[in-house]
Formats: C-alpha cells, sequence, structure tokens
C-alpha cells in the first residue's frame, strides 16, 4: 500500500493552514467520488481496477503467445503521450536493467517524437530482428505516432507480405471512432478498445498498459491487484486517506507558501520513467486556466551532482515529492580491501542500499534546511502489485488535487494550440488559412 509522510513539511506549514486544506481536500474527494465535477464523462479510470475482466488479460496473453509461436523478439510499440508513457514506466521499472530475460520480446516505443534519426535508427534494429507491432492512440489520428506506424507497417509488409504483417499488427484504439479504427477494420487487425471514458494519461490500467506489459513478461493481474487494494484504501473519506493528504498539502505550499514547482524524486533509476508518467498526468490534468504547479523529476543520487545545487540554494519555488522505496529486491554487500586505499573500509559489511538510504536521509535533511520542503510517497519495494497501486494513487490524488485547484482534469485543451500550427506549416488539406497566416509570422 502507498503511504505519505508529511513530516518533511512540518516546520513550512502551520496547523490552521493545513486543517483547512485538509478540508477543502475533502471537499474535492466527495465531487470526485459522487462523479459531480467538471470533466465527469471521463471517469472510468476510477473503477478499472476491480472491474477488468480476465477475459481482457487473457486476451493480452493470447496475442503473446501467439508472436511467442511466430518466434517475435521485437515489439515495437507505438504511441505517445498518454499512449505510451504508461507501459514504458511499468516496463522500466520491473525490467533487469541490463539482461532480458532468455524468450522475452525486446520491447521498444516509438511514435513518441517526430525524429528522423530515431525512426531510422529503430528501423535498423528492426531490420535485423523477427518483429511486431502494437500501435496505440485512443483518437486514432496523432501524427506522430500515425506517421511512425505508416513507416513500421510498410515494412512489416515488405518483410512479411501483408496477411502475416497483419498478424503481427495489434491495434488500440476507440471503439468505433478515428482512422486507426478505420485502417484496423480495413486490414484486419487484432484490436483492443481504449474505454471513452477513459483519458490517455488515466489509461495505464486499460489495453494501453496491459498488453505492452504482458508482452514485456509482467504480471498484470498482480498489478491490478495491487491498483484494486488501493482503490479500497483511497475509497475511505477520512483525513488520514493518503490521496487526502497528498493533495492538501502540494495545494497548500503552492496556495500558501508560492511553492510553483514540484520536483518528483527517486532514489532508484528504474524509477526515471514514473516521473515521466507522473509528469504527464499532473502537467496536463492541472496545468490549465492560468494556474496549475510545474512538475518536474530528478533521479538521485545521480541528479544531486546536477540539480542537486538549484534545489538546496537556487530560486525556492521548488517542494519535493519523494517516492520512497524500503527495501531493495537485490543484495550487493560492500567488501573489505586489505590496502584500503579507496579509504571504504568503514562501508565494509555494508549493502550499497544502506548508503543510498543514508543520501536519501541526508538529502532530506540538507534541503529541508534549503528550505525545500518534502513529501514522501512511500511503498515497500518495486514490484508489479506496488507499482499498480502507485499508479492508482497518483491519478486519484491528481483527480482531488485538480478538483481543490479549481480546473477540470480530465480535459487538455493546450495541447491543440501546437498541432493546429504544425498542421498548417506542413500544409494539412483544410489549414490553408491559417498557413498563409503563420508564413507572414516568419
Ligand atoms: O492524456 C492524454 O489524453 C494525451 O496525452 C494523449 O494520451 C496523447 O495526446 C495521445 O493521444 P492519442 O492516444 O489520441 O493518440
Amino acid at each position: 500500500m502507498v503511504k505519505v509522510n508529511l513530516d518533511g513539511c512540518a516546520s513550512f506549514v502551520d496547523a490552521k493552514d493545513r486543517a483547512a486544506y485538509v478540508d477543502k481536500a475533502l471537499a474535492a474527494f466527495d465531487v470526485l467520488v459522487a462523479g459531480n465535477g467538471a470533466g465527469n464523462d471521463f471517469l472510468g479510470w476510477k473503477t478499472l481496477p476491480s472491474d477488468t475482466p480476465e477475459s481482457l488479460i487473457a486476451a493480452c496473453e493470447t496475442v503473446r503467445d501467439d508472436w511467442k509461436g511466430r518466434g517475435v523478439d521485437l515489439v515495437v510499440v507505438i504511441g505517445i503521450g498518454g499512449s505510451y508513457l504508461g507501459a514504458r514506466c511499468a516496463i522500466e521499472a520491473l525490467s533487469h536493467a541490463f539482461v532480458r530475460p532468455e524468450g522475452q520480446p525486446q520491447i521498444v516505443f516509438a511514435g513518441n517524437n517526430l525524429s528522423e534519426e530515431y525512426l531510422a535508427e529503430l528501423m535498423d534494429l528492426a531490420g535485423r530482428r523477427n518483429v511486431a507491432c502494437v500501435v496505440i492512440s485512443k483518437s486514432g489520428t496523432t501524427t506522430e505516432p500515425a506517421v511512425a506506424f505508416r513507416i513500421v507497417k510498410q515494412f512489416l509488409e515488405e518483410r512479411y507480405g501483408a496477411a502475416e504483417a497483419a498478424a503481427r499488427i495489434v491495434a488500440i484504439t476507440d471503439a468505433a471512432r478515428g482512422a486507426l479504427k478505420t485502417l484496423a477494420t480495413q486490414e484486419g487487425y487484432r484490436t483492443f478498445v481504449v474505454p471513452d471514458d477513459v483519458g490517455g494519461r488515466f489509461s495505464v490500467l486499460t489495453p494501453v498498459g496491459l498488453l505492452p506489459i504482458v508482452l514485456a513478461g509482467f504480471d498484470v493481474r498482480e498489478m491490478l491487484r495491487g491498483a484494486a487494494d488501493e482503490q479500497k484504501a483511497l475509497s475511505v473519506r477520512d483525513e488520514a486517506n493518503p490521496a487526502v493528504q497528498y493533495a492538501a498539502m502540494r495545494n497548500l505550499l503552492y496556495a500558501k507558501l508560492g511553492k510553483k514547482v514540484e520536483v518528483l524524486v527517486s532514489f532508484n533509476p528504474k524509477f526515471q520513467y514514473l516521473g515521466e508518467w507522473w509528469k504527464q498526468l499532473f502537467g496536463e490534468s492541472e496545468g490549465k486556466d492560468g494556474k496549475g504547479i510545474f512538475p518536474a523529476s530528478v533521479n538521485f543520487t545521480t541528479d544531486l551532482h546536477s540539480m542537486g545545487q538549484f534545489i538546496q540554494e537556487g530560486d525556492r519555488v521548488l517542494f519535493e515529492t519523494v517516492v520512497g522505496i524500503a527495501q531493495a529486491n537485490r543484495e550487493v554487500v560492500i567488501g573489505t580491501d586489505a590496502q584500503n586505499l579507496d579509504q571504504l573500509n568503514y562501508l565494509a559489511g555494508q549493502r550499497v542500499e544502506h548508503c543510498n538510504a543514508m543520501a536519501a536521509l541526508g538529502t532530506k535533511l540538507a534541503h529541508i534546511d534549503g528550505g525545500v520542503p518534502q513529501i514522501g510517497v512511500d511503498i515497500e519495494r518495486i514490484s508489479a502489485y506496488n507499482l499498480g497501486a502507485l499508479f492508482y494513487f497518483f491519478e486519484f490524488a491528481c483527480g482531488i488535487s485538480a478538483y481543490v485547484l479549481g480546473v477540470n482534469p480530465f480535459n487538455q485543451p493546450g495541447v491543440e494550440a501546437y498541432k493546429k500550427n504544425m498542421f498548417a506549416l506542413l500544409r494539412k488539406p483544410g489549414y490553408e488559412a491559417q498557413t498563409e497566416e503563420l508564413l507572414k509570422r516568419l
């Protein structure tokens, strides 16, 4: 279960403000639970952990087994934003950092940028491997994944022929609408549906996240079990509810102390993409109407040697949320050295994780001394179960927090601005007037 520790904020906030913000968060909790707030047609994510049918997981496993039978050793997962970050986060967190288990396909991601070099190098890899592809787009019209998919699709058709290529492609999209849905129906691809009432950044526990995670060899039943237990724990209307506590404190730090930047911190590189997923979740949900905490992320101790200086002594607009992991899954003990030239014998017999824990504690004290409040979000260890719990925790807390802030957590109108300009500059049919306007400005 996810625990929230607020003792790193105690010296920054007074009890009266804290109680007031807990009240605001409880009121927002009521709105989220009742489903009568802004964007309430996008609340399907709330019950995904308890409602996901076994048949959906079995369908993911059928794809996995079918592709195993075809000898697939590289799966290209195409998607952007909420259509890839959850899967990438889970796969990076649960994978061995260096070694891929025998018989598991490598999962690579595409369609999350428009870099020509990235795609060219991906195709270099594909040319040497036995390839399949999962293309994910809820709208079915997003340019970045559509461009990547056209290239990967043509590669697969040239390499394997149209029928075999179709067997190596799965599309995850809307049930009825969008270019990807039309294409998938026409080409006879297997498809999975992104539910209408689940937005991209809340979709990790739909096939958007579940299929790539199953293909990577991880246990989504455990992930859903962790999320379901968290769903149950967070359903209690109480000021001790961890999601209420977190949402209340981050809004208090923002509104009362001018802490406009929240830095998600991890002391384990496996959580680098948790930071990326979390930034999208909070950034797109809260950054609107001229409001919102800017979500940033760092990995310590790595970034203590880069961003650590700013966090300690730069503009005091920051607070930290540290994802604490109580137990490492592996053990490495520091040995004794007869000569002790590196002067590390004082650590002999200690686990490396003990050094990491002392670094975390030392950082906490130093940053609090430097004027950076710290929220702790703690789990026991990295596992599929705890990742499921973390996903649900942050999603639920994000819903509460955005309602405290007074914004609709479930839309993203600002994302359209760059797209319109890009289409106009690419001379997409229908954008002629904007093209002329933009060219005059350039
Ligand atoms: O959270 C969101 O809704 C967005 O980030 C989308 O996931 C992202 O824009 C991709 O959209 P789509 O899945 O329609 O291609």
